[in-house]
C-alpha cells in the first residue's frame, strides 16, 4: 500500500491494483472528476512527488503536460507513496449513483436540434443530486450522458437534448422518443457544481448550446436560495452559432444575473455581441483573481477558455468544468 497525500495534507492509501481516484473513493475522499473514463480531462492533477503508471494510453494529455507531470487520476495508478497539486472536494456531499427507472413526461422543442425532455422518477425512489451534476440514460443497450437542467419536482427532472447527425440516441430522441417511455437512469455524476469560496467577487458561467443545462440547474438553486450568492456578481455567457440557437434565456426573479447572449455566427441585424465567448469574458474586464468560472459545452470552448483565462490571472483551481465529450 502507498500513502497518497494532497495540497491540503489530505491523506489516503492506495494499492497497485486501483486507479489514484478509486482508492480515493474507498477512502470516502472525493477527487474531481466526471467520465471517469480518460477522456474528458477533469481528473488532471500534477504529480509533486512519486511514482505512478498510466493504466491505458489516453488522448487527452499533451506531451508537455506529461512531461511537466499531470496524469489523470482515474487512469492512473501509484508504485510509490505519491504527493499531488490537487485538494479533495472537503465536505461537499456527494449522494451515492444508482440506477433507477424513469419514464417520459413530455417532449417540446426549443429550436430545430434542441428539445426539452421531462422525465419522471417512480415514487418510491429518493433521488438526490448536486445542482450542476449529470446522469446516464440508459435505452436498450445504449448509455449516454445528459446534465440535468432543472428539478420540476422531487420526481421530475429536466433536460436539454441536443440533435448530433448520425447519433444512436439523437435518432431515438428525434425520431421514436414518446410519453411513457421507460428508460433506466444511473446517477448523479460528475462534480460540476457550485462550490462556495471566500474571496470571490464574480462567479461566471461560460455555456455553450445544450451546455447551459447544468448551468441553469445550478441557477435554479441560487434562486431558491439567494443567501448562496449574497454579494456575489452572477454573470453567462451563452454561446450559440446562430440567432435561432439561442434557445435559453435568464427567467430567475430573486436573484440579479447579467446575461450576455453571444453569437459566432451572427446575421447582419444581431445587435447583441459575437464572437467566442471566453474572448468576451475577457473583453469585459472582470477582475478573475477574484472569481470563479464554470464552463460547459464544447470540449474545444473549455480548453481554450481555460488556457485563455489562467493567462489572465485566473487561479486554475477556480476553473471548473464539464465537457460534453462524445460516446465513442
Ligand atoms: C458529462 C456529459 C454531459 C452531457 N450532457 C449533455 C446534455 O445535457 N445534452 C446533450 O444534448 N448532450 C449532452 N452530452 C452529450 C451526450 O452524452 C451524447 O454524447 C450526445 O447526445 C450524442 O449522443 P448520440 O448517441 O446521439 O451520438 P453518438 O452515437 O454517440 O455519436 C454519433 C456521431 O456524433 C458525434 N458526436 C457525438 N457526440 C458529440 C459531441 N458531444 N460533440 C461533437 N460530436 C459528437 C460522434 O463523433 C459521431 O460521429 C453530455 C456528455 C457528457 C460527457
Ligand atoms: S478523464 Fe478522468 S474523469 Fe474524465
Amino acid at each position: 500500500m502507498y500513502s497518497i497525500k494532497l495540497r491540503n495534507n489530505t491523506t489516503f492509501t492506495a494499492s497497485d491494483n486501483e486507479t489514484i481516484f478509486e482508492a480515493a473513493k474507498k477512502n470516502n475522499i472525493h477527487l474531481e472528476h466526471s467520465c471517469l473514463k480518460a477522456r474528458c480531462s477533469a481528473c488532471k492533477v500534477k504529480v509533486v512527488d512519486g511514482e505512478t503508471e498510466v493504466i491505458e494510453n489516453d488522448l487527452i494529455l499533451s506531451n508537455n503536460e506529461r512531461k511537466e507531470g499531470y496524469i489523470l487520476s482515474c487512469n492512473t495508478k501509484a508504485l510509490s507513496d505519491v504527493i499531488l497539486d490537487i485538494e479533495d472536494l472537503g465536505n461537499i456531499e456527494l449522494f451515492e449513483s444508482k440506477i433507477v427507472p424513469a419514464k417520459i413526461n413530455a417532449i417540446d422543442k426549443l429550436t430545430d436540434d434542441v428539445i426539452q425532455v421531462e422525465l419522471r422518477l417512480p415514487p418510491t425512489v429518493n433521488f438526490k443530486f448536486n445542482p450542476g451534476q449529470y446522469i446516464n440514460l440508459i435505452k436498450g443497450t445504449t448509455k449516454r450522458s445528459y446534465s440535468i437542467a432543472e428539478v420540476r419536482t422531487d420526481k421530475t427532472l429536466v433536460f436539454y437534448i441536443k440533435n448530433y447527425e448520425s447519433g444512436v440516441m439523437s435518432k431515438y430522441w428525434f425520431n421514436e422518443a414518446k410519453p411513457n417511455d421507460l428508460l433506466r437512469m444511473e446517477g448523479p455524476l460528475g462534480t460540476f457544481f457550485y462550490r462556495p469560496k471566500e474571496n470571490i467577487e464574480n462567479i461566471i458561467f461560460l455555456g455553450t448550446g445544450t451546455g447551459i443545462a447544468p448551468i441553469n440547474a445550478i441557477l435554479q438553486n441560487f434562486d431558491q436560495n439567494p443567501q448562496l450568492i449574497e454579494g456575489k456578481n452572477i454573470i453567462i455567457y451563452f454561446g450559440a452559432r446562430f440567432e435561432k440557437d439561442l434557445f435559453w434565456t435568464n427567467s430567475f426573479k430573486n436573484i440579479n444575473i447579467k446575461f450576455i447572449p453571444v453569437l459566432s455566427k451572427p446575421c447582419a441585424s444581431w445587435k447583441g455581441e459575437s464572437g467566442y465567448i471566453q474572448d468576451l469574458l475577457i473583453k469585459d474586464q472582470y477582475n478573475l483573481v477574484f472569481s470563479q468560472v464554470f464552463a460547459c459545452g464544447s470540449d474545444q470552448m473549455i480548453k481554450s477558455a481555460k488556457q485563455l483565462l489562467i493567462q489572465h490571472q485566473l487561479d486554475e483551481m477556480n476553473f471548473y468544468s464539464d465537457a460534453f465529450i462524445c460516446s465513442n
